[in-house]
């Protein structure tokens, strides 16, 4: 799953180098960047160097692929986003008199995807009032123009038709698409996935989280700026690009890495189904069923981690607790809020079916600490996660 569509075209400018940068901060964060070059833009960068950022081959032609297919018709459904960068002063004039000759103009004429423009020309090519009155017409219908910067130009003159940094466009794309970057700047901590807490050599007490409510946390954390280490029990799920990951197996490993680390961090969401209670004796060799009929476990409990990063919360930390329930959910919810000082707890009804711990899909409600809640529907993990962040950006201030 990736988090965006985005179609990236390139013109013919001599800033299509630092297009490279646009589209691998955007594979950074975790999108499908599909890129599309005129003629003129593969003069300047090889679209083999797209490719290989972008895994993904380079669109050139209108009628490549088996049996002429229309290749401008595909990309212009799947985008969620289209960015020419740079965009010339050739682009810009045909999209303002819908001129389609090439895959790029036809894309964007059959797209209905928002569109993002970051033009780079001559200053002069620039200040033309053709070039002026193309680039209000296409803002007119709704085409987001970002730029040009004044600087000196890759001609020799100075003025404006500098194409905008590769940040500033990431960063544009990215709030089109509704995605903020609230938490950058932000250190946050996620843990994710059920602890494994031994028996034996062989053995162990899981529990069925499968990690996905944390991974796609960290995911969409990632996404939205901030650095993100991620603790996290087995799962067989990939670390989303940009997390440190530490993998931990038991509840007490688990507690180690987190107490050891959360004092740095702006944000920890405890999203880990932590095991409450561990066997009181590990037995170093395999148990053997032998002349046994009923076997008994001793337990003890656990360290509550969340509850100790509460007593050790630092000032404007913000602290997320999960709480899975079977009833009261609210009550059971407020109380462990209460309790271990969290500031804003993501409560689940685990005996609905839809709740789904192998899913992809969650339905929770969100308590907060100062008495207000927001219930959900049943929601990607994805965008539970995004809600969360954006929750604890508020309460960051
Ligand atoms: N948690 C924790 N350390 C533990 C147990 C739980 O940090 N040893 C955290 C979980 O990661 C979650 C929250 O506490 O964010 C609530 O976990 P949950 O199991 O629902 O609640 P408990 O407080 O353990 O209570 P109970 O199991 O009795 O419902």
């Amino acid at each position: 799953m990736y988090m965006g569509h985005i179609v990236l075209g390139i013109t013919g400018g001599i800033a299509a180098y630092k297009a490279v940068e646009v589209a691998r901060q955007l594979i950074l964060l975790g999108h499908m960047v599909k890129v599309v070059m005129t003629e003129n833009a593969t003069r300047l960068v090889s679209p083999v160097t797209f490719g290989a950022i972008t895994g993904n081959p380079v669109a050139l032609e209108l009628f490549e692929g088996p049996h002429g297919s229309m290749k401008h018709i595909s990309l212009s459904r799947e985008a969620e986003l289209v960015v020419v960068a740079p965009a010339t002063a050739n682009i810009l004039a045909k999209m303002a008199s819908g001129l389609a000759d090439d895959l790029l103009s036809t894309t964007l004429l059959a797209t209905k995807a928002p569109i993002l423009v970051a033009p780079a020309m001559n200053s002069n090519m620039y200040n033309h009032p053709a070039t002026l009155s193309n680039i209000r017409e296409l803002e007119s219908r709704g085409v987001h123009v970002l730029g040009p910067a004044s600087g000196s130009l890759a001609c020799g003159e100075e003025g404006s038709g500098r194409m905008v940094e590769p940040d500033e466009i990431v960063e544009s794309a990215l709030r089109i698409m509704g995605m903020t970057r609230r938490l950058r700047g932000r250190k946050v901590l996620v843990t994710a996935g059920g602890t494994r807490e031994p028996i034996d050599p062989v053995r162990f007490i899981g529990n069925r989280s499968s990690g996905r409510m944390g991974y796609a946390l960290a995911e969409i954390a990632v996404n939205m700026g901030a650095d993100v280490i991620l603790v996290s029990g087995p799962t067989g799920l990939q670390a989303p690009k940009g997390v440190e990951l530490i993998d931990v197996l038991r509840a007490e490993e688990m507690r180690e890495e987190v107490v050891r680390l959360a004092k740095d961090c702006d944000v920890i969401v405890m999203a880990a189904a932590v095991a409450d209670f561990t066997p009181s004796e590990v037995s170093r060799h395999k148990v053997k069923k032998d002349n046994i009929e009923e076997l008994d476990l001793r337990l003890t409990r656990t360290r509550d981690i969340l509850a100790e990063l509460g007593k050790m919360k630092q000032k404007d930390q913000v602290l997320v607790g999960f709480a899975a329930e079977t009833k009261e959910i609210e009550e059971h919810a407020r109380r462990k809020m209460k309790a271990k000082k969290v500031d804003i707890m993501v409560a689940n009804d685990v005996s609905s079916d839809d709740a789904g711990f192998a899913s992809d899909y969650n339905r929770a409600t969100i308590f907060f600490s100062d008495g207000g809640e927001m219930e959900l529907d049943l929601i990607p993990k994805r965008d539970l996660a995004r809600i969360i962040w954006e929750a604890a950006a508020d309460l960051m201030g």
